[in-house]
């Protein structure tokens, strides 16, 4: 049976921290999903990771769509979630509706994720969740707007900036989501954060008091050129490929590959 979004919620009541990691193909979605993680999330983080975009911004519906059906095939018993790419729910609750239902309908996924708070945010995931579709909200770093933020620079660094991020997600949590990212927001933030929610909050670059956390699977796996100083690299396969493509490269110009028999 699939995790669902009712179970992550008693996974902070047991206090057993929440494992999320994301995917944009199936090759990865099943191995992270056979892994045992809890949430595979299809983050539009891929834009840059897996497209080459300089932001998140351009990726479209359809391109997420497209990705998150992949997924959707490798991933078995993680709960999964997609994002809603940036201009696809911003303009009104209709929009968001519309955007989630193609998400849901379309990809079998479980729920949306998306950026923002206080008020837009809030009465569009309370339009969602009364519509019957699962939302992950995300405040702090939200990267659909790193040209306001003048990069993807730590949020809630004031004592102004850092009431506003709390009171968005109280209020996040009362429009009815089931979950919520914190991203690069000051550690003692995050915990009274955590600590006044009792739905999930999933941490990344937010310290070790959240109830789960997240990385980007290709940072995580040591296989992106750039990554950002909270990440941790599990593994170093951007070396590990370099190496074997070299290899395999210098048996073919030799002719040892493939061998005679
Ligand atoms: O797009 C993404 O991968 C994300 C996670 C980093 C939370 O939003």
């Amino acid at each position: 049976m699939a995790v669902t979004t009712h179970q992550l919620v008693n996974f902070k009541k047991e206090g057993r921290p929440i494992v999320v990691l994301t995917a944009w193909d199936y090759l990865f979605a099943k191995i992270i999903d056979d892994a045992g993680v809890d949430l595979v999330l299809v983050g539009d983080s891929m834009a840059m990771v897996a497209l080459g975009y300089e932001t998140t911004l351009p990726i479209t519906l359809d391109e997420i769509l497209h990705h998150a059906k992949a997924v959707r095939r490798g991933v078995k018993n993680a709960l999964l979630v997609v994002d809603l790419p940036f201009l696809t729910y911003q303009e009104s609750p209709q929009q968001a509706m519309h955007s989630a239902g193609r998400v849901l309908k379309e990809t079998g996924a479980q729920a949306v994720k998306l950026e923002g708070g206080y008020p837009e945010m809030v009465e569009t995931v309370e339009r969602l969740v009364r519509g019957g579709i699962p939302v992950m909200a995300h405040v702090g770093l939200t990267p659909q707007s790193v040209h306001q933020f003048g990069g993807f620079r730590k949020q809630g660094t004031t004592a102004e900036a850092s009431d506003r991020i709390l009171q968005e997600a109280i209020a996040l949590e009362q429009a009815g989501a089931f979950a919520i990212v914190l991203e690069y927001i000051p550690h003692d933030l995050a915990m009274t954060i955590s600590q006044k929610l009792t739905i999930p909050t999933i941490g990344i670059g937010a310290g070790p008091h959240c109830d789960g956390q997240v990385l980007v699977t290709a940072d995580m796996l040591g296989l992106s050129a750039w990554s950002p100083r909270f990440a941790k690299a599990y593994a170093n396969l951007r070396a590990a490929t370099t190496e074997a493509v070299q290899n395999f490269a210098a048996d073919v110009r030799s002719r040892q590959f493939p061998p005679e028999k």
